[in-house]
């Protein structure tokens, strides 16, 4: 069978690598600590369990629209508008598999073979690969903690060529951890529209960060806004995500998603009305409370080890961008020996871009304090 030249191309996701090396290791009976993943360990909300159970009685599950349960959409608009100061109508919501599909379908509905895109270089590494997926040249613009490791409106306008026509980026990130100020954002929607260019503006984080949550949503009618049961609901493996889009694209993101995937699944969609209740938003805000704990613990942790350095504090995504340049180990060096020596599974730098990809690892705090002690303490030992 000849496969693809996309598929020869597409180089690993080394975040998956570490965890299928890592699952090796403990199917030996080697206890592995494993901050290489950004999955928070909580589950879904006890009601969204319950609700899923209530409804498993054999009663028929058909398909919903393709833009997602109606009652749905209503209540992320809803929440959107209480949580992050967006006001928008439940039709500009799209119900999706993930923000994975909606960073798909916004591709796929936004480029055209040759087209330009700015990414941030460290960044989301699967952004690339859905642009690459519709013919997309992506640029990577190096960042670094001058500017929070994001794009802001100064690199964009002058990385902007005749052939760019549009921006990809989150806030907060991944593998960083770290957001935009606000209205630095805004900044930089605005000269993405000045130019004529669209934007996907991730904030598949945005419910986690600290201080104030406004969504870019609030000020720019004309970005594509994604978002996530996965990370602040803890849903991962449910497969549920959003994004809020232009009135225009309505009609052309429907079109896509019927032909791509018909829709989301349905049970989750369904379940998924629970978390918008008190209780489960509740829920919610005690885990990011917890998050922030588990942060102090390994940046207390890591203060510790004088051959790592974190340069820019993460206040948002369950991440920590480490520099291992202390430790006289290149990135890779340094996740391969400490998996297999210090059984602490980390993600490489060159995951998320080139610039100085030999230089960081990325940290995933989302697992317990225990585990966390534990992998911070072997890291020590390892370096000692
Ligand atoms: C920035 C960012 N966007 C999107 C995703 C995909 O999330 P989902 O599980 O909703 O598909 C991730 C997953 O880690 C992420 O970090």
């Amino acid at each position: 069978m000849e496969f693809s030249r996309r598929a020869h191309a597409i180089t690993p996701f080394y975040a998956m690598e570490f965890g299928r090396r890592a699952a090796e290791l403990e199917a030996t009976g080697v206890h592995v600590v494993k901050l290489n993943i950004g999955e928070p360990d909580f589950g879904a909300p006890p009601e969204f369990l319950r609700e899923i159970a209530r409804i498993s009685d054999g009663r028929p599950m058909p398909y919903t629209g393709a833009l997602g349960n109606s009652d749905l959409r209503a209540a992320i608009a809803d929440f959107s508008r209480e949580r992050f100061a967006a006001p928008i109508a439940a039709e500009r919501v799209i119900v999706t598999t993930g923000a994975s599909a909606a960073l798909l379908l916004a591709c796929a509905a936004l480029i055209n073979p040759g087209d330009e895109v700015l990414v941030a270089d460290p960044s989301y590494p699967c952004n690339r690969r859905f642009a690459e997926s519709f013919g997309a040249q992506v640029r990577l613009l190096p960042t670094g903690p001058d500017t929070r490791f994001q794009l802001d409106a100064a690199a964009v306008d002058a990385a902007w060529t005749d052939r760019t026509t549009g921006v990809m980026t989150a806030s907060p990130a991944n593998p960083t951890g770290t957001s935009l100020p606000y209205d630095d954002l805004r900044a930089l929607s605005s000269t993405v529209a000045e130019r004529g260019g669209w934007r996907i503006i991730d904030e598949i984080y945005l419910g986690l960060k600290d201080g104030e949550r406004t969504s870019i949503a609030h000020d720019d009618p004309g970005a594509i806004v994604v978002n996530s049961f996965s990370k602040y609901f803890g849903m991962t493996g449910w497969r549920l995500g959003w994004m809020v889009v232009p009135e225009p694209m309505i009609p052309v993101a429907e079109k896509l998603a019927q032909n791509y995937y018909i829709c989301p699944p349905t049970p989750a969609q369904v379940a998924a009305l629970t978390c918008f209740s008190a209780e489960s938003l509740a829920v919610a805000e005690a885990r990011r409370s917890l998050l922030r704990e588990r942060r102090q613990l390994v940046l207390d942790g890591l203060a510790q080890i004088p051959a790592l350095s974190v340069p820019v504090l993460p206040d948002g995504a369950f991440y920590v961008y480490l520099d291992v340049s202390g430790s006289g180990l290149t990135a890779s060096e340094f996740c391969d020996r400490a998996l297999d020596e210090a059984r602490v599974a980390l993600t490489p730098g060159k995951d998320f871009g080139d610039r100085d990809a030999e230089r960081f690892v990325r940290l995933a705090y989302a697992t317990g304090e225990d585990e966390l002690r534990a992998g911070i303490e072997r890291l020590g030992e390892f370096l000692a």
